[in-house]
Order: C-alpha cells, then structure tokens, then sequence
C-alpha cells in the first residue's frame, strides 16, 4: 500500500546540486505545495505537487498535514562519539577557567579520564546512554547517525565498544553508521612505542571486526598530542588495504591529518580548524570530504573551522555535531550548522547541503540526503512557510513532523 504525504508549503529537495563548492538559495529546489508518495517498504515512488499525486494515484492512503510544513530531507549527524561513560563536566570547569584542552589531558583529563569512565561503565549503561542519545537526534529530525567507539582504547575494550554500538542500532530507528576509532590518543602503555598498539590492532582488532561485519570504517586522530602523520599514514594504508572506508580526525589543532586523509584516499577529513589553504586546496581537488564541527569549536571555545574558505577552495563541506563528553558536549547539530552559518558567512543552501546531501556522500551513502524517487523516505519537517525560519532561528525552529524510512517519528 503507498501513502501519500502532504501537502507540504516547501518541499526543500535537495536535489541535483553541485557536490563540491559554494551554493546560494537560488540554486535550492523548492516545490511548492508538495507531496510525497512512498511505498510499503519507506521508499519515496513519487514527489511533486500534492494535488497532482493525488490525482495520479487514487488509492494511496493519505497522511494529510494541518498547516506549514517545510520538509527537508532528514539530515545525517557524519561524526559523533555518542558511546560513552561518565562526564567531562570538570574539564568544561577547568577550559572555561582558562586551562586548555591539551594541558588537561596532559593533566590525565581529557580522553584518557573519558577511556577509564567508559571502561568502568557496564555494558548495558552504555547501551542504554547510547540508544537515548541516538533518540534524541532523531527527534531533532537527524535520521542517520555516525557513531565511533573511541573510549575503549584496547583491542578488547574497542570490541565492547562496537558491539554495544551494534547492538544500539537494532533498539533505535535512527539508522546508526558505526565507526571503529581505535587509534584515538596513544595508551598509556603504549606511549613509547605507539606503533606496537597499532600492530596489535592490524592483527588482533580488524579481523575480529570483520568477521563480527562490525563495521567497515575506520578513523585515526591525527594530531600534535595523538598519532602523528607517518603513523597515521601507515594505518591508514594498512585499514584500505583490509577493505574499510577511511574517515580522519585531522588538522584540529596542528596540520598534516588533512594530507594523509587525501593521500590515504579517506571518505572525509574532520575538523580543519587548523588547515592552511594548502590543506584546503588538496581537498578540494580530492574526492574527501571536508566535514567540520562546529560543537567542538564551541565546547572548546576556539574559532570555527574555515567553512567560507573551504567552501570557496572548492570542497565538498559536510558539518557534522561531533557530539562527545569532552570538546563537544552540546550534541545539537541544527542550532551548531545555523551558528557556523551565522559566523562564517554560509548560506542557507550551503549549510542544507553539509547536513543531508553532502553529509551522505561523507558516509558514501546513495540512499539518502536527497528527497526523490528512489531515496528512502526520511524526512524532517519543520512549522513554517519559509525555509528562511529554520535556520534564522539557530536551532530553536524544531521539527515537529519526522519520518523515517516513512513511518512517523513520535517527536517529544
Ligand atoms: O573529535 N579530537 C579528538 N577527538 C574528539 C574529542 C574527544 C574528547 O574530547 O573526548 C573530537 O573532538
Ligand atoms: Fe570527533
């Protein structure tokens, strides 16, 4: 049975934009007065004007809207650590006091005090924070989420980790794309030899997460205080030989991340605060994504990454909440988007654009991120008229109609 939802004031398609580069709203296409005919299996059959798909297809049932409605193709969170343990409320005390992130985690804050709360915290705590977290996106109209491990830090530990991501993804009806993050700070056992860690890695952890078809990316964070870029480089080589997808935490607050990320052939480089127009170029001559994180500079306290510059350069920009206990604990990506727009002069389009369809070639999905025939049916709809009200409002404009693979979303 196909049903037909509508009518819709705009229907913000999303459709048929340049991947790379800058947008202005011109380029946005709006169908008026719209509607959306999707089949048993919550895919989209049909999009145009209402009136006109309910002429054409008569014995779909109707889900007829009362009022505004401007839809959007649900977005997609690319990057976020929602599985862990604990709090890093201290450290925020400790930053706002004037302590930088890197003093606190020399300190033995910062990730490590995250990797050893998240060690302590059972299984089925962890599993319940990241179900709940993960609902609470999607009520925000965020229908795909990437979600890393990243607070186990040993081969076993990283294991629990993705399991217990695995198993959120069946408790949510968001669509959870797991990442495997096992190189994020050197342990502490390792810090003389991180190498050493990361062979266990190629010959203990990989395997097991391919045989379990855990996940197939994986992310390194390339930093100053983390693994450096011949390091990095040589997982990065070894993991795309094994099969995965490669993502990057790269140029957060020193360069070369964003070098081994094109180079290595990733799906995105994330973070860029730090990248140079060096930087920017090679990725916008690249096929990686440059997804940045505006919740990191904002739980931090540091400018935003060059989205205006990056965009100009010519790359693909994705913007993704990095939700995370320590330098991104809002977890908000609509009210984090709507600020970088605000800050570094994005447009409407551009900011749409890092958060449904640029944000779906970041996870290489094909599916999504576009409202269209053939595209799962997931969207988000928000109380207006005019698309110009979402993100004028900076996060405060909810939606309040949200569907997944064309089932209702209960919003709160
Ligand atoms: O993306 N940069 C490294 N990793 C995370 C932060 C994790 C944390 O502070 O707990 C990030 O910002
Ligand atoms: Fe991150």
């Amino acid at each position: 049975m196909q049903h037909l939802i509508g009518p819709f004031s705009e229907l913000l398609t999303m459709r048929n934009l340049p991947l790379n580069g800058p947008l202005s709203d011109d380029q946005l296409p709006v169908i008026r007065n719209g509607g959306i005919l999707i089949d048993q299996d919550g895919y989209t059959r049909g999009i145009g004007p209402f009136n006109d798909l309910r002429r054409a297809h008569p014995d779909a049932e109707v889900d007829r809207l009362e009022g505004d409605w401007v839809a959007l193709p649900g977005l997609i969170d690319t990057h976020t650590h929602l599985c862990w343990g604990g709090s890093r409320a201290r450290d925020y005390a400790l930053r706002v006091a004037g302590v930088s992130y890197q003093e606190i985690a020399a300190r033995g804050g910062g990730i490590h005090d995250t990797v050893a709360q998240t060690r302590k915290a059972g299984d089925d705590i962890l599993l319940q924070s990241t179900v709940a977290r993960a609902n609470q996106l999607l009520c925000k109209g965020i229908t795909t989420i990437e979600v890393k491990s990243g607070y186990g830090q040993s081969v076993a530990q990283e294991l629990r980790l993705l399991r217990i991501i695995q198993e959120a993804a069946r408790k949510t009806r968001a669509t959870i794309i797991p990442t495997a993050l096992p190189a994020h700070i050197i342990p502490s056992a390792f810090a003389e030899r991180p190498e050493a860690y990361l062979d266990t890695l190629y010959e203990e952890f990989f395997p097991v997460v391919q045989a379990e078809q855990l996940t197939t990316r994986a992310d390194i964070f390339v930093d100053e205080h983390a693994y450096d870029a011949a390091l990095a480089m040589a997982f990065a080589k070894k993991v795309r030989a094994m099969g995965f997808d490669l993502t990057v935490h790269a140029d957060q607050f020193s360069t070369g991340g964003s070098s081994v990320a094109v180079e290595a052939g990733a799906v995105s480089a994330d973070h860029l605060e730090a990248s140079t127009p060096a930087d920017m170029k090679r990725l916008a001559n690249s096929n990686t994504v440059a997804t940045v994180l505006p919740g990191a500079s904002l739980g931090l306290g540091i400018p935003f990454a060059p989205a205006r510059k990056l965009l100009d350069a010519g790359c693909c920009l994705a913007i993704a909440s990095d939700w995370n206990p320590g330098s991104g604990p809002m977890g908000d990506l609509l009210t984090q988007a709507a600020l970088l727009g605000a800050y570094e002069k994005l447009s409407h389009a551009e900011v749409f654009a890092g958060i449904t369809t640029r944000a779906a070639r970041a996870l290489r999905l094909t599916d999504r991120g576009i409202l269209g025939e053939g595209m799962l049916a997931d969207i988000a709809a928000f109380p207006t008229a005019d698309f110009r009200e979402i993100l004028y409002h900076q996060g405060q404009l909810q939606p309040g109609a949200i569907w997944k693979s064309g089932r209702r979303i209960n919003t709160l």
